[in-house]
């Protein structure tokens, strides 16, 4: 890159970071900069850049399938998980949904909500979604627990669990995604306005991922420990459909999924403090290609066999690539992740982390034996901590003029 614009920003960058970065980061900044800089065409401060209609987009509510499972990840997310009020039993129930599918149809094609009490911020959707999960207490609400899907209920706990009751658990959950944050919140306005004779709010997590737009569609996001995360998701096709889609049974089953939300914090103070090796071998991972140690690009295949001069193997036993491994398609589990970044403390300390978000046809089956080995040894843990859990079944989607739950409920 060139000129004065583009000039002043790296230069003001590299003396902050300078003299902050433990032994080795300063050179490791430096060779990141190059990098970033070679063949890089940027776009100089004043020049128009192409006008998007982000704004516009829309992604169908109605179908077999929710939307927001499969949708490429939207910038925005919202994840608020509802308790259902004593009395709110299976009338009740279709009730609510009914009423919540009507108005989130709505938003999701740039129209109001019903009762919108500010309508014009429904008009802009931005590929909105809002994505229904049911938690254990809604099937015992309406008195259908032999329906309900025998892992949806609170997983076990692990060693490396810190879980707090404030991000954990739930009867309803409705996950609004969108490529815009005033749209997300006022989507979650209404739906929780929708939401207030049936349930209370029992937590609300916010998170975020690139702008829309920022880099070209299908690029792995990145995480706040700067670590591309997504690489080894199934793809749509083959792995995405067996992975996370129930094919059978019965029709509140069909075209279902569960969900995982973990809350996982991440402490970048004493990441911060690890040299870039280190960082890069707690993976398995490369941080600027996100390609694995003993490959050259990102979607390489991982050689969990190769040894180094000295023996041991190149990506190490306990990386989080190692134990996280998956190799059959159909035991996969697809992440779709927010990273969250709370209030730091007067010191200055972050409150960081990822919305862990997992989607896979049965989580006993798929998510536990990953977490089980992860619980057991992943050198990540060192630094991420689990401080929320919840588990819900994502009922199938609705034909226009249905609402969402009605196989279950109706
Ligand atoms: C803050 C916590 C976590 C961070 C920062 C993190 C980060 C990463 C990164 C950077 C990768 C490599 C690139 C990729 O394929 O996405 C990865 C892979 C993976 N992670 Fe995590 N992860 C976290 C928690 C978890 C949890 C809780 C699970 C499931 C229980 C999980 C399951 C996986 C799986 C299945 C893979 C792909 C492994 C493969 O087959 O190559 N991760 N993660």
């Amino acid at each position: 890159m060139t000129g004065p614009s583009t000039a002043r920003p790296v230069s003001r960058r590299g003396l902050l970071t300078g003299g902050a970065l433990a032994a080795g980061g300063s050179l490791a900044v430096a060779a990141v900069l190059a990098a970033a800089r070679s063949g890089e065409p940027g776009v100089r401060t004043g020049e128009p850049v192409a006008a998007a209609r982000i704004g516009e987009a829309i992604e169908p509510f109605h179908g077999p399938r929710q939307a927001g499972v499969a949708t490429e990840p939207q910038a925005y997310a919202a994840f608020v998980a509802l308790t259902l009020r004593p009395g709110t039993d299976r009338a009740a129930l279709g009730r609510m949904l009914r009423l919540l599918t009507d108005d989130a149809a709505r938003l999701t094609r740039g129209r109001p909500a019903l009762a919108d009490t500010e309508p014009e911020l429904g008009l802009l959707p931005a590929r909105l979604t809002v994505t229904f999960g049911f938690g254990p207490g809604l099937y015992a609400a309406a008195g259908l627990d032999e329906r309900r899907p025998a892992s949806v209920a609170a997983l076990p706990s692990f060693r490396v669990d810190r879980l707090q009751p404030r991000w954990s658990g739930g009867d309803l959950l409705l996950q609004i995604c969108a490529d815009d944050p005033l749209t997300v919140a006022h989507a979650q306005r209404v739906l929780v306005k929708d939401s207030r004779p049936f349930a209370t709010v029992r937590w609300v997590q916010q998170g975020f991922r690139r702008g829309a737009g920022v880099e070209p569609g299908g690029r792995t996001q990145r995480n706040l420990f700067g670590q591309l995360d997504g690489t080894a998701n199934p793809r749509p096709g083959g792995p995405l459909e067996t992975a996370v889609w129930v094919p059978d049974g019965p029709a509140w089953l069909r075209e279902s999924t569960t969900l995982v939300v973990r809350r996982i914090s991440m402490n970048l103070e004493t990441w911060d403090l690890l040299g870039r090796t280190d960082r890069e071998l707690a993976v398995g991972r490369r941080l600027d290609t996100g390609a694995p140690l003993t490959g050259a690009a990102e979607h390489d295949v991982p050689d969990f066999a190769a040894t180094g001069p000295d023996g041991l193997t190149v990506i190490p036993d306990f990386s989080h690539l190692t134990r996280a491994h998956v190799g059959d398609d159909r035991l996969k589990i697809l992440r779709r992740p927010y990273n969250y970044d709370g209030v730091p403390t007067a010191e200055g300390h972050a409150d960081s982390g990822l919305i862990f978000a997992s989607y896979q046809a049965d989580v006993a089956r798929q998510f536990l034996p990953i977490q089980r080995r992860l619980a057991e040894r992943d050198l990540l843990n060192e630094w991420t901590t689990p401080i929320g859990s919840a588990v819900f079944a994502v009922p199938p989607g609705c034909p226009e003029g249905g609402w969402i739950g009605q196989q279950l409920l109706g």
